[in-house]
């Protein structure tokens, strides 16, 4: 019996030693069932008990039950100790800083150049222009023959222009509107066309497609100084009250005189479009007589003046949707 107590009380200190040093609840279960489980240190220990006399044999099994139940309860307790380590560690690692400002919803915005369309379009209301639309799949006639081309033009030729079957085109410019609005209609006419166009050309300035705002008036009396008035105002609300523009003198089928127009920006020229007054076959292919009504027109290219206002290097970032470009604009 002495003996046995000696082996309880070894055993106990083993188990203990090994409950403490179990460093999850898996090892936790492998000590507990080394001791406690059917063919356990515990057990094995009993074993002896039957060659026990009675009396001793009762007091053996109660000292074996105690034993028992510490080590139970040395288990319970680690697995407690385990449980609130295990969770301590988590907390530490989603620590939370209430006092750090709120992420909030990052609420999209205007494509930069729906902006600058709207923009345009702002302005020019406020010079009595309305706003008119045309298809971007043109016919030839619309596009070329009623804007005057001579049938040698370079535009007519594959390499600038993308052609569809049938008789159509991709407008290669906004230019055709003139012609929808103004047949069959009587002057005087003042209206902006904006929209997509589309050339062969692809490169850090060129797009195979690209915006365009088209402007034309016609009444009787319009000179080239009411086209300079219009873009003069239209450049210094757009770049500045200090911004200047230049005219020089080019070819446009559609227009005599015919010029190209820049804008100051920054101390260099831009380039932004092409102007004139309306060709009198133009007039005349639209029903209207030369002799009674003049008209000037102008076209600038739009994504141009996106790229300058954000600082965009190339015309591509404007159109690959790219969310770290678009969010910055
Ligand atoms: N359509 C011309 C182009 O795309 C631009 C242009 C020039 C438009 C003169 C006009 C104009 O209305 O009068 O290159």
């Amino acid at each position: 019996m002495v003996e046995l107590a000696g082996e309880l009380e070894a055993l106990e200190a083993e188990a203990r030693q090994e409950i403490s040093a179990a460093a999850d609840p898996q090892a936790l279960a492998e000590v507990r069932a080394r001791f406690l489980g059917r063919k356990g240190s515990l057990r094995g220990l009993l074993r002896g008990i039957g060659s026990l006399p009675p009396e001793e044999r009762a007091r053996a099994g109660e000292a074996a039950n105690r034993v028992k139940d510490r080590i139970e309860a040395l288990v319970r307790e680690r697995r407690e100790a385990l449980r609130r380590e295990a969770e301590a560690r988590s907390l530490a690692g989603h620590r939370l800083d209430v006092t750090l400002p709120g992420a909030g919803p990052a609420p999209g915005h205007l494509h930069p150049l729906t902006r600058l369309m709207r923009d345009v379009t702002r302005f020019f209301h406020g010079l009595g222009f309305s706003v008119e639309d045309g298809p971007e799949v043109e016919t030839e006639y619309h596009n070329f023959e009623a804007l005057n081309f001579p049938p040698d033009h370079p535009a007519w030729d594959l390499q600038d222009t993308f052609f569809v079957r049938g008789g159509h085109v991709l407008r290669t410019h906004t230019s055709p509107v003139q012609i929808r609005v103004m047949t069959g209609r009587e002057p005087p006419f003042r209206f902006l066309a904006l929209g997509r166009v589309y050339r062969h050309d692809s490169d850090p300035t060129h797009s195979p497609m690209f915006h365009q705002v088209e402007g034309f008036l016609v009444d009787d009396g319009v000179s080239f100084a009411d086209l300079k008035g219009v873009l003069f105002a239209f450049a210094r609300h757009l770049f500045g009250d200090d911004t200047g523009v230049r005219f020089r003198a080019h070819y446009f089928p559609f227009t005599e005189p015919s010029a190209e127009i820049d804008f100051s920006w920054r101390g260099a020229w831009l380039e932004v479009g092409g102007c004139g007054m309306i060709h009198p076959n133009v007039l005349r292919e639209c029903g209207l007589d030369p002799e009674r009504y003049q008209g000037f027109a102008f076209g600038l290219g739009l994504d141009r003046i996106a790229m300058v206002r954000h600082g965009i290097p190339h015309i591509g970032l404007l159109f690959d949707a790219d969310q770290r470009v678009l969010e910055q604009l």
